[in-house]
């Protein structure tokens, strides 16, 4: 398969591009009622083949024009997707920030796959791409996405009202960021 970026002990890290399709849908299909508390309300015809062949296009050429890395993460049989992560809205500038969102399949949950994967990927985003700052934000209620930012050194920054429509309502987010120290990641 093309496109791998990382690896980690116990996942292969590939940049989403539409050879994954049908792990993605089928990531997707399983994950339904799992992801669905924390993303916004979508049509049925968003987890189409045809729509999630289309964003994995558009996320393959938005890596490589340098604005996103969108990411999946696969078990080493490369059989399937048990992780997503999305480094996006990258901005150079006086800024080199981005912002991140991620989500791990049911079965995958609490096993510590999503702090492995999101390490190296971080690294990669500091590292390679030079960012400064991460931008990663949760609503309070996501107990489990605020122990795994905090896991990775990120801080509370604030909270913002309304921030984003969740499940078809405004929610209010606790806004968190990680900013590069070179002391901070080890390897
Ligand atoms: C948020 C989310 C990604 C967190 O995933 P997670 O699996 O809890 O994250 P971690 O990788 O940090 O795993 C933590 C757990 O693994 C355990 N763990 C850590 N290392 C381990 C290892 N090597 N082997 C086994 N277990 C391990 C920890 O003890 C912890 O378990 P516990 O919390 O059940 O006690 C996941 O809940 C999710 O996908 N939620 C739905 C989508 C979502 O909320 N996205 C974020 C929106 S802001």
């Amino acid at each position: 398969m093309n496109h791998k970026l990382l690896t980690t002990e116990r996942t292969d890290i590939f940049v989403q591009n539409k050879e994954l399709v049908d792990k993605m849908c089928f990531y997707y299909k399983i994950n339904g009622t799992h992801l669905s508390r924390w993303e916004p309300l979508r049509s049925d015809d968003y987890y189409s083949v045809s729509e999630v062949t289309k964003r994995l296009d558009s996320a393959l050429n938005s890596f490589e024009e340098g604005q996103s890395v969108q990411l999946a993460a696969l078990d080493k049989n490369n059989s399937a997707v048990i992780a997503v992560c999305n480094f996006t809205n990258i901005v150079r500038g006086p800024f080199q920030a981005c912002f991140l969102g991620y989500s791990i399949s049911k079965e995958c949950e609490g096993k510590g796959y999503m702090q492995e994967i999101l390490t190296v990927a971080i690294e990669y985003m500091f590292r390679h791409l030079g960012l400064h700052r991460i931008m990663a934000n949760y609503i309070p209620s996501n107990v489990r996405s605020g122990k795994l930012l905090d896991k990775l050194g990120f801080e509370r920054e604030g909270v913002a009202k309304s921030y984003l429509e969740i499940n078809g309502q405004w929610a209010d987010h606790i806004l968190t960021s990680l900013i590069f120290s070179s002391e901070k990641i080890t390897n």
